[in-house]
């Protein structure tokens, strides 16, 4: 149960974070693994040379802008061409910059879209043939709570992580003939590295996820991969189209938790 020993598993994003995490756990399970990023060569190879050295399985590191579906098109076929076509791929890749709507240009505006969510679509068109031709595959989404709580200062990113819902089912529909599943995981506030001109006030921000969150503190990476690790496995195999919350309860409770005392430092 729960094995992923002859998969292959991309995860776009993947030198950090949440993306590492996955990578990680998928590795875990037996898979070979496909980390990739877009700018810095070295922190991508030490990223592959520390997972097959932790988990001895075999990994390959690839660099892309998902944006550009030139780009997208030379990572899948160096991919299949260099180490094996992807059975999962997770489109993980998001930036989310901080900036109000009426100060957004057409150009920021076109470039979260472009990123956050005509990526993902990309990637997953041009890794979809050779999973077709196994009739096996695995399409994940990472969405955001900011697609619910419609955040202010980036109506951009918020568009975006809500459009990723419908992309999601649409492939659901394509290619569930073919044993390919298609679901959207939407993260809450996880405690990682943050790029933080992205980020202005965030520990006011994070005071106020903790508060709103029954669990009452922020999610760690390593409690929201298995999420991604149990869909890709066979044991998931019924699951598709889905938008499942990793987020200490975040999004289904309003009134956060019954035990958090407003005043303390805590909060
Ligand atoms: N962390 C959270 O609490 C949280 C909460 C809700 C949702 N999420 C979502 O979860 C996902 C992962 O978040 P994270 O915080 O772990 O991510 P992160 O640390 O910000 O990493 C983003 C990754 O995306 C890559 N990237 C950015 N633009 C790219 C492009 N055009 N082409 C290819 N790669 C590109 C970056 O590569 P370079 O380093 O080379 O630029 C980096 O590896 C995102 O979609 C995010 O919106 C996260």
């Amino acid at each position: 149960m729960f094995e992923l020993d002859g998969k292959t598993a991309w995860v776009t994003g993947s030198t950090q974070n949440l993306g590492r995490e996955m990578i990680e756990d998928f590795a875990e399970l037996g898979a070979d693994v496909v980390i990739s990023n877009r700018r810095d060569r070295s922190v991508l190879d030490q990223a592959v040379d520390e997972v097959e050295a932790e988990y001895g399985v075999d990994a390959y590191g690839v660099q892309l802008d998902v944006s550009d579906e030139d780009s997208v098109i030379d990572a899948v076929n160096e991919i299949n061409r260099e180490f094996s076509a992807p059975d999962i791929l997770v489109n993980n890749v998001g930036i989310r910059p901080h900036e109000d709507y009426d100060e957004i240009t057409l150009e920021d505006w076109n470039r979260v879209i472009a990123t956050n969510l005509t990526g993902g679509y990309l990637c997953s068109k041009y890794v979809l043939p050779e999973m077709i031709d196994n009739e096996w595959g695995r399409l994940m989404f990472i969405s955001g709570v900011d697609a619910y709580f419609g955040t202010t200062g980036r109506i951009h990113c918020v568009s975006t992580k809500a459009g990723l819902f419908g992309l999601t089912r649409a492939f659901a529909s394509k290619v569930g003939q073919h044993n390919i599943t298609s679901n959207c995981l939407v993260p809450g506030v996880f405690d990682t590295d943050r790029n933080l001109e992205n980020y202005p006030g965030l520990e006011d921000r994070y005071k106020v996820w903790r508060g709103r969150a029954p669990l009452g503190r922020l999610g760690q990476p390593e409690e929201f991969s298995p999420a991604a690790a149990f869909l890709a496995t066979d044991e998931a195999s019924f699951i598709t189209g889905q938008v499942i919350h990793v987020n200490g309860g975040l999004f289904p409770t309003v009134q956060g938790p019954s035990h958090f005392d407003l005043d303390s430092e805590a909060f």
